[in-house]
């Protein structure tokens, strides 16, 4: 393969760990997690007391499922500083991830936590095939979204050289790659699409352009948008996952060697997966809810904190610790269209699938007569713009029925001229949800 690889990295130690080794730690972290949180965050005491769990109750890992999930609704009320469990005079940093209703949920950092990020950011690039010396072009949004300083500081930890683009001006990313000629770029799977878009629009080849690898995260993405970056720009693409309120960036990341899953770094976080209806845990390699608890966070610990993020956990591979399967999606973002559970990846799949069209679309749902309607809005491709009437209508009838046969929903298709579709600068957004508020 002519794809540009890194050479293999040195691992730490406590990524081969055996699994005994693992859990001991983890034991013992998550005993002091618990009661620093119980002692210091007034919400979590009332909420271990009102189910008379105790702290030193925990004798096993096990044993954690006795307590309370933690949700964004806790985070909510407690808004802005409330579920902080140290004084606000220790933190050094504050992000804040903006919902789509309401006040945003505000997460702070001590200095301790800050290292550990750093880390485990470094860690995150290194197992995606980041190495020190390489330059990396960071083209998450800086600011209050995790996602740009996260990076940044793991970048930098790992000792690469660090282009602290952000994102948008994409032609200006477009400029910067070529001069500057990173190794890595980290960036929103969506923003990795429209950058190769620029890049054939100014009549250069992604082909040609320098980076080995992409680290992709911050959305949910399909197998078959991996393969349209690798292939367009002839790099690996891999995924990282991480959300504000356990840290941001960096909570697990793919391995290069095998780009099988997103390792979990089990030595600062226990993942569980529960059933979404019931909260009930699930063993291992059954699709549920990623539920995550911070073990060494000490500005603001997390219990058993509901992701809303669809997956499974499996055994280590290049890494002993777990890996979770690509996130399919949030349970939040899934549609139910005339009773049928339609996640935006399901279609994604099938899109991304068809050379007529560019890996562009939205989902709109509108609700005339009280029933669901689903129109999918795509892009054609470049060689396919020109298709006339017939041609078009033949793609949408044949799109159409794959939907209809794949995922189970009728669907309209239409199929917009190239970049008819507004690009994302980071976090695609895919659903444009037009039904009357009931
Ligand atoms: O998106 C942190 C991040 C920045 C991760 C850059 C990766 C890269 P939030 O804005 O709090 O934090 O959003 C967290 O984004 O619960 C998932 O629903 C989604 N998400 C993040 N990474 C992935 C991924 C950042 N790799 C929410 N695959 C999470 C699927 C992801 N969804």
């Amino acid at each position: 393969m002519s794809r540009r690889t890194p050479e293999p990295g040195e691992l730490e130690p406590i990524e081969t760990a055996s699994r005994d080794e693992i859990a001991a730690l983890q034991l013992e972290r998550l005993t002091w997690s618990l009661g620093h949180a119980y002692r210091n965050v007034p919400h979590y005491k009332q909420a271990f007391d009102a189910i008379g769990a105790h702290p030193d109750d925990l004798t096993s890992l096990e044993d954690l499922a006795k307590f309370p999930f933690t949700s964004k609704a806790d985070l909510r009320q407690n808004y802005p500083f409330g579920m902080f469990a140290v004084p606000r005079e220790k933190l050094l940093r504050i992000h804040a991830s903006s919902g789509t209703t309401g006040k945003p949920t505000v997460v702070g950092y001590t200095e301790k936590d800050l290292n550990t990020w750093s880390d485990l950011m470094a860690r995150s690039i290194r197992a995606g095939g980041g190495r020190p010396g390489d330059i990396v072009h960071v083209a998450y949004g800086y600011g209050l979204f995790t996602g740009g300083l996260g990076a940044h500081y793991g970048a930098e930890r790992l000792g690469c050289t660090v282009v602290p683009m952000s994102g948008g001006q994409t032609e200006k990313q477009v400029q910067l790659i070529e001069d500057f000629r990173p190794d890595i770029i980290m960036v929103t799977p969506s923003y990795m699409l429209a950058i190769g878009d620029e890049y054939e629009r100014l009549g250069l080849d992604p082909k040609a352009c320098p980076i080995k690898v992409g680290i992709h995260g911050a959305e949910p993405w399909t197998e078959a948008m991996r393969g349209e970056i690798e292939r367009r720009f002839d790099m690996h693409a891999v995924d990282i996952y991480g959300l504000s309120e356990i840290m941001g960036p960096g909570v697990a990341n793919e391995c290069l060697e095998t780009k099988d899953g997103l390792h979990i770094w089990e030595d600062h976080f226990y993942p569980e997966v529960v059933d979404p209806a019931t909260g009930e845990v699930l063993p291992d390699g059954e699709l549920g809810e990623l539920v995550i608890t911070t073990l060494t966070k000490e500005g603001l610990p997390m219990v058993r904190y509901r992701t809303r993020d669809l997956t499974r956990l499996m055994p280590g591979t290049a890494r002993t610790h777990r890996r979770f399967q690509k996130v399919t999606g949030r349970s939040d973002d899934m549609m139910i269209v005339r009773g049928v559970n339609v996640f935006p990846t399901q279609i994604e799949e099938i899109l991304l699938k068809d050379k007529r069209l560019s890996p562009h679309y939205l989902l709109e749902l509108r609700r005339p007569k009280n029933l669901d309607e689903l129109t999918v809005v795509v892009e054609a491709d470049s060689a396919f713009a020109d298709a006339g009437e017939a041609e078009t209508a033949k793609a949408c009838g044949e799109i159409r029925h794959e939907i209809k046969a794949l995922v189970g929903v009728s669907a309209d298709i239409r199929i917009l001229p190239p970049e008819g579709v507004e690009r994302s600068l980071g976090k695609a957004k895919r659903i444009v949800d037009l039904r009357p508020k009931t």
